[in-house]
């Protein structure tokens, strides 16, 4: 099988870790040697030594009903405590655990002990509205501190949170409460995004009134002070929480306890509510946390800039960094407002040691050029990380020295909101370094890439991406279908978790991520699915037919492209493609939310299809990629793509 990928720059550079950065490493050589003499015996140490267990587990790994694993499972704990209580208990309560940052430049910070106090107060907030243990509650605010207490506070009554990103439209934000049956919704009167109050009450009013019921209450934390229609079940969260108690007594809860559900995008059009559970979850995320990103507690500022609506802003905002009792930032707003230089002044502020991005980023900051980091004091960072889409060897080098200074380590990490935490990525301090490259999983994290045929790759050759063991964060399921999750990710070779991504070796046995393989598309490191995009334009009026593909994009990754074919009835439009095409792309920002918006909808009157019927999206891809159209022999009508390409042109 051959998977193509973009060589930018080549780049055959390799860097060692610097004499002082290894003398002082978190991580070593070792923790490979004992994860391979023994890896369910490696987990169950780092489970113990990472975490606080009210009950201790004995028995690690029961993987006896494939693909539903169950780690650590006679343990008990309580998340929260362990991402709260005990760094207070054990003299700490003084650290910062996180310096917050709103976009107009108010900020505030808060130590362990406030934290705490705060996550108790809310706790004691939920529980006074009925909810409980298991019960589901949906977090939909902006980068604020309330949205790292709402998800701590839910955890420590044992409830499951399912955050949706501020982004998301009301119907989207509708379907995940209906599927997740919430009886609470957690969000804010609107929040600050490019300089403006972003709306988000009214989203969740038009959602709640669209969904199925479940919604008994909305908890609305005051921060855009925008004016807000206001309903018999709303409550302000200032006003419950002056009211709470700042006592709150955590109950242990079993290890394989949901934690959380967070959707994502798949290859159909209804999005996955991904579930996720306590204690192997956390242990990875703080074994990851702390190694991949060389965590000194005591001295380290960590920022990822993920938002908390994704996967990255689970594992590594909230709970990788505030298990390790790390002091982190966390920032509301978009990286050019008021400026151009938003990031880098944070840096400076903060003294950032550590900071985790996505390359979709430090693209666009490449493109704005050199001279505009370079105003800011950068000289904190000593470690940088990569996430989401693959980095090009032209994006890392750049990251590496005009953010870095030129010597500190780039960790490029390959990882899905379905592994819950890092797979594969470097080990700073110990790792030799490879542009472009996740390169190596993880101690006690076993990969393989295999042919279609489930036989392994030899040597250098393309081929699917596969977890070949079970391991401690991994999915526990999709909410409510236990049959898409087999399915989805373990029909295909059985035992082995396919990942979805295509990727080969090179003569190292380094790893190189070449991209999805199936119709979902990674635009900024978010990951969208064709099909949803496509059932929302055919859910237009416009629309008879619609294909959509991700086409290369300089800066993000890939971009949305669309192609449609208009009802006849709706002909007239076809005069007038620009004003129709425009309405479409509006109409998927409304439905979807503005990061679904194509970058183009293109108008044509037919879409090339194979004599089954199927689209021939590879085609259409080679047209929004301005490349020569491939082979189209197989096509119902062979004419078809010169027509598609005049009209596209
Ligand atoms: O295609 C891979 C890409 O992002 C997908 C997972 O997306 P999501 O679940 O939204 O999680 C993103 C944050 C972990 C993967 O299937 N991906 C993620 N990280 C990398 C990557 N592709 C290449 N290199 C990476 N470092």
């Amino acid at each position: 099988m051959t998977v193509e990928i973009d060589h930018t720059l080549e780049e055959i550079r390799r860097f060692r870790p610097s004499p002082e950065f290894a003398a002082q490493a978190v991580a070593s050589e070792d923790l490979y040697d004992r994860a391979k003499a023994d890896r369910l015996g490696f987990w169950a140490d780092h489970a113990r030594e990472l975490l606080t267990w009210s009950k201790p587990f004995t028995r690690t790994l029961d993987w006896s009903n494939p693909p539903f694993a169950k780690w650590f499972e006679d343990g008990e704990l309580n998340v929260a405590v362990n991402c709260l209580d005990r760094h207070v208990e054990a003299g700490n309560g003084d650290r910062v655990a996180f310096h917050w940052e709103g976009e107009p430049g108010d900020s505030k910070s808060y130590t362990y002990a406030q934290l705490t106090e705060e996550v108790k107060r809310a706790a004691n907030v939920l529980e006074s509205l009925g909810v409980g243990e298991g019960d589901r509650v949906a977090v939909y605010l902006p980068m604020i501190p309330e949205a790292v207490i709402s998800m701590l506070a839910v955890a420590r009554i044992g409830a499951i949170h399912s955050v949706v990103f501020g982004g998301f439209s009301s119907d989207s934000l509708a379907s995940r409460i209906d599927d997740a049956e919430a009886k609470l919704v957690i969000t804010a009167d609107g929040g600050y995004r490019k300089g403006k109050v972003f709306p988000l009450k009214p989203t969740v009013d038009d959602a709640v009134t669209k969904s199925g019921g479940s919604v008994e209450h909305v908890l609305v934390v005051r921060r855009g002070e925008n004016d807000i229609a206001w309903t018999d079940r709303d409550i302000w969260w200032h006003e419950a929480r002056d009211a709470a108690s700042p006592e709150h007594e955590a109950k242990a809860f079993g290890a394989e306890h949901p934690l959380f559900i967070l959707y994502t995008s798949g290859t159909t059009g209804k999005p996955k509510g991904i579930l996720h559970t306590s204690g192997g979850y956390l242990t990875q995320v703080a074994f990851t946390h702390k190694n991949v990103f060389d965590l000194h507690p005591e001295t380290d500022v960590y920022w990822s800039t993920a938002d908390v609506g994704w996967i990255t802003g689970h594992s590594y905002v909230v709970y990788g960094p505030l298990a390790n009792g790390a002091t982190s930032v966390i920032y509301e707003g978009t990286p050019d407002t008021p400026h151009a230089g938003r990031w880098w002044e944070i840096i400076e502020k903060y003294k950032v040691s550590i900071l985790y991005a996505a390359p979709t980023a430090i693209r666009s900051f490449m493109k704005q050029g050199r001279s505009i980091p370079q105003q800011f004091n950068l000289r904190s960072l000593r470690l940088l990380g990569s996430v989401g889409e693959p980095i090009n060897p032209e994006a890392w080098i750049w990251y590496r020295h005009v953010i870095g200074g030129g010597s500190i380590p780039v960790v490029d990490t390959w990882w899905q909101t379905e592994t819950g935490g890092i797979m594969i990525s470097a080990l700073p301090g110990v790792t030799d370094l490879k542009p472009g490259s996740a390169q190596t999983p993880i101690p006690g994290i076993s990969v393989d890439i295999l042919e279609e045929n489930g036989t392994p790759v030899e040597g250098e050759g393309g081929g699917l991406l596969v977890v070949t063991e079970p391991w401690p964060s991994m999915l526990r399921g999709i909410w409510g279908d236990p049959e898409r999750f087999k399915e989805t990710y373990w029909e295909k070779f059985g035992d082995k978790y396919f990942a979805g991504d295509g990727a080969r070796r090179d003569e190292d046995g380094d790893i190189w991520l070449l991209g999805r393989v199936d119709d979902v598309m990674n635009v900024s490191g978010h990951r969208l699915s064709t099909a949803e995009i496509e059932s929302s334009l055919v859910a237009h009026p416009y629309t008879a037919e619609a294909a959509v593909v991700g086409a290369s994009d300089e800066t993000t990754g890939q971009a949305v492209v669309a192609f449609v074919i208009l009802k006849e009835s709706q002909a007239v439009l076809a005069a007038d493609f620009t004003t129709t095409s425009e309405e479409l792309r509006k109409h998927v920002a409304t439905q979807i939310g503005a990061i679904a918006r194509p970058r183009q909808v293109f108008i044509v009157p037919e879409l090339p299809k194979t004599r089954s019927g199927k689209i021939m999206r590879r085609l259409l891809r080679d047209l929004a990629e301005g490349r020569q159209i491939g082979d189209t022999t197989t096509l119902a009508d062979t004419s078809i793509m010169e027509v598609i390409s005049s009209q596209v042109r």
